[in-house]
């Protein structure tokens, strides 16, 4: 007989306190920060890590030009500037993603266009794209989401057709391929974000901005410094008072480049033994009936931010709809031990802001007059953004330096939970 579940007064599989967590933060990585108090003038640490930061991630991109700024959106906001959005263009994003994606465009009072996701990746569904550009179209925003690469070579030979730039977001994919290449050098300019959880992090807030295009690299510079030119670290000698152009502030912060450019050292290993986490996981459970593990398609070298399963309970001989299922597996799990949860709730468009279109007031930029008033944000347009909303879950903690045997321990939880999967039906929800 199966052991009972811990929702339901049974031993959890998991100890607390086993699940160590993200960023895992070493001996090299406080040296590094108390290195940059360890000096008289923190000026000349600002010029040198700052500029240390862009260095060192072009070369690990291989780009010509990476901005470090103090978050993701802040990274994809210098991306729509870059190339030039100017009011009621519309840009072409996934309808699943963190809304931040669409708030860039927003932010330039450019107008975030909907598509929806591929059933197996998240990611931009290519087979979508053309029935959604319009003459104001100038851009496509695929996001590499939870580190899977979106469908590049489609999606690039559709820009190349209608005459748009590619930008990508980059917050959840450090380290990512597609067909070989660097997810963030695919297309005209990228934006990383360094928060808290990502692969690559400061530790707290920050964001990277990365191109090959000296034009558009000008322009993001320009972004992120109040529309000012300056040289960091020579600010009151350089800077001439003289905006440009609209700007706002952007610039990061000192203690986490230092802590990031630490960090970058160690992303192709920290990557892998994700990778080994998540591969483990899947051949795990990749037999258990009812359970759902991850497809990665051939090409697509996956940087694993989190690891995502759906459920089929029909297969257990349960009617429950997979939503139900998933809920109450997720209550199981958190109880056996296991760090697992949800995320998005809704696809980005059915959020309020895109429901009832307020941007800044008035109706704002939608009601501008370089904007089409027709943009529609009909929920029925995103099933499949919809059906992933609903029915993943992810779990979390196979970050470094968990390993192989907690891998294990999370493992034995699902199967404790599928091996009496009826049990779930007595948990009180
Ligand atoms: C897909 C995606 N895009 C953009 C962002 C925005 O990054 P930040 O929170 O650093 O502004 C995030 C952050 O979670 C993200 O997950």
């Amino acid at each position: 007989m199966a052991d009972k579940l811990a929702a339901l007064g049974g031993t959890p599989v998991v100890e607390a306190g086993s699940v160590r967590p993200w960023p895992h933060i070493t001996d090299e990585d406080r040296k590094a920060v108390a290195d940059v108090l360890a000096g008289e003038d923190l000026g000349v640490q600002r010029q040198a890590q700052e500029e240390g930061l862009a260095k060192d991630f072009a070369e690990c991109l291989g780009v010509k030009h990476v901005v470090p700024v103090n978050s993701g959106t802040a990274a994809l906001h210098c991306c729509v500037a870059g190339i030039g959005i100017e009011p009621g263009d519309e840009v072409i994003c996934p309808a699943f993603t963190y809304w931040a994606t669409a708030a860039a465009v927003l932010h330039h009072n450019g107008i975030p266009v909907f598509v929806d996701v591929e059933p197996d990746t998240w990611t931009l569904d290519p087979g979508r794209i053309e029935e959604r550009i319009t003459d104001r179209t100038r851009a496509l925003l695929p996001v590499h989401i939870h580190g899977m690469p979106a469908d590049m070579d489609p999606i690039k030979a559709i820009a190349k057709k209608h005459d748009l730039y590619v930008l990508e977001d980059c917050a959840q994919s450090h380290g990512a391929t597609y067909k070989g290449g660097k997810c963030g050098a695919l297309g005209d300019a990228a934006g990383f974000s360094s928060q808290a959880s990502k692969l690559l992090t400061t530790g707290s807030y920050g964001g990277l901005f990365a191109t090959n295009d000296d034009v558009i690299a000008e322009r993001a510079k320009l972004l992120q410094y109040l529309g000012e030119i300056v040289v960091p670290g020579r600010e009151r000698q350089m800077q001439k008072y003289n905006a440009y152009g609209l700007g706002w502030m952007y610039r990061g912060d000192v203690m986490g480049q230092a802590f990031i450019r630490s960090q970058l050292r160690r992303l192709d290993q920290n990557n892998a033994l994700r990778a080994a986490n998540c591969e483990l996981l899947t051949e795990l459970l990749a037999d258990m009936p009812g359970v759902l593990t991850p497809i990665v398609p051939e090409g697509r070298g996956m940087a694993w931010y989190t690891y995502t399963v759906r459920f089929d309970p029909q297969a257990v001989g349960l009617e429950l709809t997979a939503p139900d299922f998933r809920a109450r597996a997720e209550r199981a799990l958190q109880a056996e031990g296991v760090p697992v949860g949800r995320w998005q709730t809704i696809p980005v468009p059915g959020q309020n802001i895109f429901q009832a279109k307020v941007g800044y007031g008035k109706g704002c930029p939608w009601t501008c007059r370089h904007a089409s008033h027709e943009v529609s944000y009909d929920l029925a347009d995103y099933p499949v953004a919809q059906e992933f909303v609903d029915s993943q879950m992810y779990v979390f903690g196979v970050n470094p330096p968990n390993g192989a045997d907690l891998m294990r321990e999370f493992a034995a939880a699902f199967e404790k939970l599928m091996a009496q999967p009826e049990e779930l039906l007595k948990i009180e929800m």
